[in-house]
């Protein structure tokens, strides 16, 4: 399996397990359990058994944002050999995530306001769309010589 792919497979399964605990974070009326200051809780680098899953939510969105800008950089270097849907959706997904981690900021210091709890969790949809999208595209045949040759 190419390099590219595997990277974009995990990703998206990153993102899955962000959602999934974003949501428990939210149904057990923890979203506001490690303060509002971030990066770095006030409470200090490592929780406790009360702030657990805050924590684990922030810390983690920190690793998929690294494998989904790993994605990216994978995708922009080797641009001339993958379709330009594939290139543009692994940005996207960046773009995209770089927002939901402002949009997260923004959730702690609204003190969890539904709109921006309701927006953040929208965004979080549109993030997962735009992971399995962008495996999908690179699960497909890429720019092989022929695509090459009609392209330039
Ligand atoms: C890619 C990054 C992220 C994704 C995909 C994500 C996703 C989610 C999801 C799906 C929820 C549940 C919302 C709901 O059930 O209505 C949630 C909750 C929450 N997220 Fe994130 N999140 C991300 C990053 C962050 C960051 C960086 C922060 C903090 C700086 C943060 C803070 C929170 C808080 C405080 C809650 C709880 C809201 C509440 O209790 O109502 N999130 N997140």
């Amino acid at each position: 399996m190419k390099a590219i792919l595997l990277l974009s497979i995990v990703s998206a399964t990153s993102v899955y397990i962000l959602i999934f605990v974003g949501g428990l974070v939210t149904r057990a009326g923890l979203g506001l359990s490690a303060g509002i200051d971030w990066p770095i809780p006030a409470q200090g680098l490592f929780p406790t058994s009360e702030n657990f899953l805050e924590y684990f939510h922030r810390a983690w969105s920190g690793v998929v944002g690294l494998f989904i800008v790993g994605t990216a950089i994978f995708a922009w270097r080797g641009r001339s050999g993958i379709t330009r849907i594939a290139l543009l959706m692994s940005l996207a997904t960046l773009l995209l995530v770089g927002a939901q981690i402002l949009l997260g900021w923004l959730v702690l210091q609204s003190y969890l306001h539904p709109v921006v709890v309701a927006a953040h969790n929208n965004l979080a949809s549109a993030i997962f769309a735009t992971s399995i999208a962008t495996v999908v595209l690179f699960s497909m045949p890429q720019k092989g010589p022929l695509q090459h040759a009609v392209a330039s």
